[in-house]
């Protein structure tokens, strides 16, 4: 065991920061995060903040094992491009190393592949690509370079558990109350605190590994009630069994009494989801020929959300 347990005494963010350590950059991006938000705020912009990627539990202090998930931060980086493309600035909270908008479309290319190695001239600092095997190229870098050049992309990363809660924190603090939040990370429900953790690198010369896990605490409730009441909060429901999905989001909503729960299943979550909220419940699929023509599901969850986010903007 290698610290003390908490107080018993809770803070209103659900013991976040007594059980989880505040990573050193917390302030410096909260304060980032609110200098763009104002920028573009200012220039009568709107703000989406979007979490992408899964979260990293660490098993031991001295971290060698931990616990993490399937998500591959495509639904985040997608959709980020899709937001941009409506005139939205975006913050980009994402899990190191997970898909990125717009490299996101090369992710399964050999960059040494894609280079025309004939036409390298190395005096002149100059390497010619070959547009084959980067399909699009000079049409994404063109899109890239314009949101890059009118700093509309702002991106944060986190690697665990921890850095992602207190890095939500941080922006959901940053933010005014015009923000678009689209939470579609796949965040851990479980972790191990400090105090229960080994220092060391766990030894299998004990035999078999047992663990016990305590629930993460989820940070909707106190972002919809605390940190950003006036927001426009959208999160999002992950299942595998098909049957318990809609159930679940209805459930979501009324617990957190957020605006809307983006509810998809594993399997198909490339081509269907259900876009639920208090009194409309909205599914978004793809056909077979827009599969094929490589439309993206996230384009219509998108233009379903900034719609929905005009008309709650109008009420308010
Ligand atoms: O990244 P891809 O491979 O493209 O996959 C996309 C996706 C399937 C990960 C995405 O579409 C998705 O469903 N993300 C949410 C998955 C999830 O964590 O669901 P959940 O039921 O555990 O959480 C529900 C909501 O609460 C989520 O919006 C989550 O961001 C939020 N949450 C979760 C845990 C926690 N401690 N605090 C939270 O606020």
């Amino acid at each position: 065991m290698a610290h003390s347990e908490p107080s018993a005494s809770k803070a209103v963010d659900g013991g976040l920061s007594e059980e989880f350590a505040v990573p050193t950059h917390a302030e410096d991006v909260r304060k980032l995060m609110a200098e763009f938000a104002e920028h573009h705020g200012s220039a009568g912009r709107r703000v989406v903040l979007i979490t992408s990627g899964g979260t990293k539990v660490p098993l031991e202090s001295r971290t060698v094992r931990f616990l993490d998930n399937f998500s591959s931060g495509r639904r985040g980086a997608s959709s980020a491009e899709y937001f941009l493309d409506s005139g939205y600035a975006v913050i980009f909270l994402h899990r190191h190393r997970s898909l990125y908008p717009y490299t996101r479309l090369y992710a399964g290319v050999n960059l040494l592949d894609s280079l025309q190695s004939e036409s390298v001239k190395e005096d002149a600092g100059q390497i010619l690509v070959d547009q084959n095997a980067l399909p699009n190229i000079a049409k994404v870098l063109k899109r890239y370079q314009a949101v890059k050049a009118a700093g509309l992309l702002l991106p944060v990363e986190f690697n665990t558990l921890s850095e992602y809660l207190h890095l939500l924190k941080a922006a959901a603090q940053a933010l005014s109350s015009i923000a678009m939040f689209y939470l579609a990370a796949a965040v851990s429900d479980f972790y191990i605190p400090a105090y229960e953790m080994p220092e060391h690198k766990i030894q299998s010369s004990n035999g078999p590994l047992q663990i016990s896990m305590k629930m993460v605490p989820k940070m909707l409730s106190p972002l919809v009630k605390d940190w950003a009441p006036k927001a426009f909060v959208i999160s999002f429901k992950l299942e595998t069994d098909p049957s318990i999905l809609l159930e679940r989001a209805r459930r979501a909503l009324e617990t957190y009494n957020h605006q809307a729960v983006v509810a998809n299943v594993l399997d198909t979550r490339r081509g269907y989801v259900v876009v639920v909220t208090k009194d409309t419940q909205q599914e978004l699929v793809l056909t077979d020929e827009e599969v094929q023509e490589e439309v993206e599901i996230e384009d219509r969850i998108v233009s379903n959300l900034t719609a929905a986010h005009s008309q709650f903007m109008s009420q308010v």
